[in-house]
């Protein structure tokens, strides 16, 4: 029997996965070449790229001109990329937007949500597209929400998410994102569902872990979320080299 898109996907994903957003050519192009697994094209773009307070601008036609540009530079890891916000509010929609994205190069397509999406991850499902599922904290609903929370402190909240979780999966999700949530959640998920979890300040007991890119190069110091770790230091690495530039090229004259 032949494999699903889906589950020649998750054939690609080796526990511990890594993973990492990226947003143009040359950002995944080094993290392809460093080994990434998993390359997400992130609506955190409209943060760390595009400056903005949160993902709740990004469109889906930004998404498709950086999906292109990721697609360019990888040849192994696979690349996601996100369905921004109400760009899938019903399954037409979903399956409409995400077309966008796969043929713009994605391998798979990222909504955000819990027991609300079923009905759209069967559908993409069904027509051969990758869901990569994605629940806890959700940056879309920011404004909503009041703010970025933990989520799973009280004991329904957690159970409402592993109830999720198991839907999300028997769904057709090909693996699932599980952001700001309690360590111990994220580790009872991990081990009641079969697909893929992938954390994001959600402890160590999750098959894997994403980040994005500019918290693990140092490339945004304006804000460090508390759970990253900084590898990097590209932001004092362009200050110096541009200082350097300006320097050479000499003194300004003042007008
Ligand atoms: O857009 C993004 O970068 C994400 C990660 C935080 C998982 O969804």
């Amino acid at each position: 029997m032949s494999l699903s898109p889906a589950q020649l996907l998750r054939s690609r994903l080796v526990p511990p996965i890594s993973a990492i957003t990226a947003y143009d050519y040359p950002t995944a192009r080094l993290s392809d070449e460093a080994g990434i697994q998993l390359i997400l094209v992130g609506d955190s773009l409209g943060m760390v790229v595009a400056g903005n307070p949160d993902t709740t601008t990004v469109t889906l036609d930004h998404m498709v001109y950086h999906t292109e540009m990721v697609r360019r530079g990888v040849t192994n890891a696979v690349v996601v990329s996100d369905l921004p916000i109400h760009t899938y509010d019903d399954p037409d929609a979903a399956l409409i937007s995400a077309s966008r994205l796969m043929a713009a190069g994605a391998d798979a397509v990222k909504l955000e949500g819990g027991l609300g999406q079923i009905g759209k991850v069967k559908r993409l499902t069904l027509s051969g597209v990758p869901v990569c599922a994605h629940i806890g904290m959700l940056p879309q609903r920011v404004i909503e929400e009041g703010g970025y929370r933990k989520k799973g402190k009280l004991k329904e909240e957690a159970d409402r998410l592993l109830e999720a979780a198991c839907a999300l999966e028997d769904a057709g999700a090909f693996a699932i994102v599980l952001e700001s949530m309690v360590a111990e959640v994220a580790a009872r998920i991990t081990e009641a569902i079969e697909i893929p979890t992938i954390g994001i300040g959600a402890g160590t007991e999750c098959d894997g872990q994403i980040r994005v890119l500019h918290d693990v190069i140092g490339g945004y110091p304006w804000f460090v979320p508390p759970f990253a770790t900084v590898y990097g230091n590209v932001a004092e690495v362009t200050r110096e080299a541009v200082a350097s530039y300006v320097k050479d090229v000499g003194p300004q004259e003042v007008i």
